[in-house]
C-alpha cells in the first residue's frame, strides 16, 4: 500500500428495522459511547487512513456526538439501500482508481485495532482486495416450509462475511454501479468476476442486528 492512499467509508444511514429500537441502532449508547463511535474508533486510530466518510440520513443525531468534529471525518447523505449509501460515500471522496477503500458498518462496534491491521496487511499485495470473515462453525441445516430439517448442508467451504471490506476505489465504484441489489461490497465485486480474499476474523466483530445483540455488544465493549 505504498503508493495508494487509504480511505474509509462508514455506512450509517440505515433505520435498523430488525433491531426495533426507538432510534437507529448505530446511535444507541452502549457503555461510554454510541455504537457508531465504537465502530469508528479503530479507523480513527490508524494514521494511514486519510479520511473517513460517514454516510448518514440523520445529520442531527450525528452532530450531537463529540466525534462529529473529528478532523478526519466528513459526512454525506445516505441512500435507500446500503449499496447506494456506499456509492454516495465514494462520490464524496477525491480518491484515485487504485486507492484503497475500507468499508465498515456503523453497526459493528467490536472491531479491534489488531483485526483491522490483520486485514490491511493480508490484502496489501492482493490484486482485488478482501474482507474479514469467519468460517461457519455450527452444523448447517436446511429447513422445509414447516420449519423442520430437510437436510444438512456441507459447511466446509462456507464463511460468514463481516466488515471491514477493502477494495480499490475504481473497482468498487464500477461494481456497485453495475450491481445495485447486493448485500455487501464483496457481492458486487464477485459478480463483476473478481475473487476477493477471505481473511479470517473473530466472531466478536459481529453486527448489531437484532435486539438481543445490543446487550452482547454492551458486554463486549465494557469488557474490552
Ligand atoms: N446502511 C446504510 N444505508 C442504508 C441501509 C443500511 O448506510 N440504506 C448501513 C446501516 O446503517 C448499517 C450497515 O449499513 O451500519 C449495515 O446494515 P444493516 O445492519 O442491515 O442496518 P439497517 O439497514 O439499519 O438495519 P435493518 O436491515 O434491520 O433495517
Ligand atoms: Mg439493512
Amino acid at each position: 500500500m505504498v503508493n495508494q492512499k487509504i480511505y474509509a467509508i462508514v455506512p450509517a444511514a440505515g433505520m435498523g428495522m430488525r433491531a426495533n429500537t426507538t432510534q437507529p441502532k448505530q446511535f444507541l449508547s452502549i457503555g461510554k459511547h454510541t455504537i457508531i463511535e465504537y465502530a469508528l474508533a479503530p479507523l480513527i486510530a490508524r494514521d494511514d487512513i486519510e479520511k473517513i466518510v460517514v454516510v448518514l440520513n440523520d445529520q442531527q443525531q450525528w452532530r450531537n456526538l463529540p466525534i462529529a468534529k473529528h478532523p478526519k471525518i466528513i459526512t454525506t447523505q445516505g441512500g435507500d439501500t446500503r449499496s447506494q449509501s456506499v456509492l454516495n460515500g465514494l462520490a464524496a471522496l477525491a480518491a484515485t482508481e487504485d486507492d484503497w477503500i475500507v468499508v465498515h458498518d456503523a453497526a459493528r462496534p467490536c472491531l479491534s485495532d489488531s483485526e483491522l491491521a490483520h486485514l490491511l496487511a493480508a490484502i496489501a499485495d492482493h490484486p482485488v482486495g478482501g474482507l474479514l470473515a469467519t468460517p461457519v462453525r455450527d452444523t448447517l441445516k436446511k429447513s422445509d416450509a414447516e420449519g423442520c430439517i430437510e437436510n444438512t448442508v456441507d459447511r466446509s467451504d462456507l464463511w460468514q462475511a463481516q466488515t471491514p471490506q477493502c477494495f480499490r476505489f475504481g473497482l468498487l465504484q464500477q461494481a456497485l454501479t453495475k450491481y445495485r441489489d447486493v448485500t455487501d461490497e464483496s457481492e458486487a465485486v464477485e459478480r463483476l468476476g473478481y475473487r476477493a480474499k477471505l481473511v479470517p476474523g473473530l466472531l466478536t466483530n459481529f453486527k448489531v442486528t437484532h435486539p438481543e445483540d445490543i446487550q452482547l455488544a454492551q458486554k463486549l465493549v465494557r469488557g474490552g
